[in-house]
């Protein structure tokens, strides 16, 4: 039986994500900041660890506690919407200590299991903000965007120990607790400069095509810790399966 590692199980797709590796009956360390057991099923295959991905003593109890895994799925993530002029570089920093350098920490600290056992499946969510240009998120781009090319470059130097690393590009997800978490974050990112433009790219958001479900997210990073047919990149969401079509 296969045991999966998810970063941020609290809400949104990596909740989701674990419920779906459960129901496909793998064992399932879902990982919090702050654990909470009631919105998981109670399950034997399913453990909840303490997890912040930023920390290095919290990684370094939360493998040890997790013993030995197959998959690790980085989905932990921050955003802010804001224009960049006026956003903080502590701000930026931030950002890019979850999305960027946790998935770094993470990836580092599964790997020497992985290349022991020459197995092993390293999957980070990135974004669909990866597959076309979006305004007033440059900085969530650029956090993003890194693990893009890490992920790629990673996967190439991995393959020799049968070790695969993949991307999953989540769409714009409006039912999980993106936004909401993120709302503190963005007080004063919107200048008075910018207030105008602020407002219109607000409006055209309010207003998407389509957008991405939790269950979209889970189903595509099942099939990206499953695949073996070399495929890197997995759009997540109608909307972003229409951009990475676009491109
Ligand atoms: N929703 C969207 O529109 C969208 C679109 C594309 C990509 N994504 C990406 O999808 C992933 C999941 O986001 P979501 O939409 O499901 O949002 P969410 O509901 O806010 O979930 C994010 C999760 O990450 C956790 N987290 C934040 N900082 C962490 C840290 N330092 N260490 C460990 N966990 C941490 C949160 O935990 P706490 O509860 O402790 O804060 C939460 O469980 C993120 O990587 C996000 O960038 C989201």
């Amino acid at each position: 039986m296969k045991t999966v590692l998810i970063t941020g199980c609290s809400s949104g797709y990596g909740l989701e994500t674990a419920r779906h590796f459960h129901a496909h009956g793998w064992n399932v360390v879902a990982t919090m900041r702050t654990p909470r057991e009631d919105v998981l099923p109670r399950s034997e295959r399913l453990r909840v660890v303490t997890l912040d991905v930023t920390r290095p003593e919290s990684i370094a109890a939360a493998i040890e506690a997790s013993g030995p895994i197959d998959v690790l799925v980085n989905n932990a993530g921050i955003g802010a919407i804001g224009a960049f002029e006026s956003t903080p570089i502590a701000t930026a920093r931030e950002i890019f200590e979850t999305n960027t350098f946790g998935v770094m920490a993470m990836t580092q600290a599964v790997l020497p299991q992985f290349r022991e056992r020459r197995a092993g499946v390293v999957v980070n969510v990135t974004s669909s903000v990866t597959l076309a240009r979006m305004p007033l998120v440059a900085v969530y781009t650029a956090s993003k965007t890194a693990i893009e090319g890490f992920t790629a470059s990673l996967a190439l130097e991995l393959e020799q120990f049968d070790v695969r690393a993949k991307l999953v590009e989540p769409g714009y997800g409006p039912t999980t607790g993106f936004t909401s978490n993120g709302q503190s974050r963005m007080d004063g990112l919107i200048s008075a400069p910018y207030a105008a433009f602020a407002e219109r790219v607000m409006t055209d958001f309010g207003q998407p095509a389509a957008v991405t479900r939790e269950a979209d997210v889970a189903e595509a990073v099942w099939r990206a810790a499953t695949d073996v047919t070399g495929q890197l990149r997995f759009p997540a969401g109608p909307d972003a399966v229409a951009l990475a079509q676009a491109r």
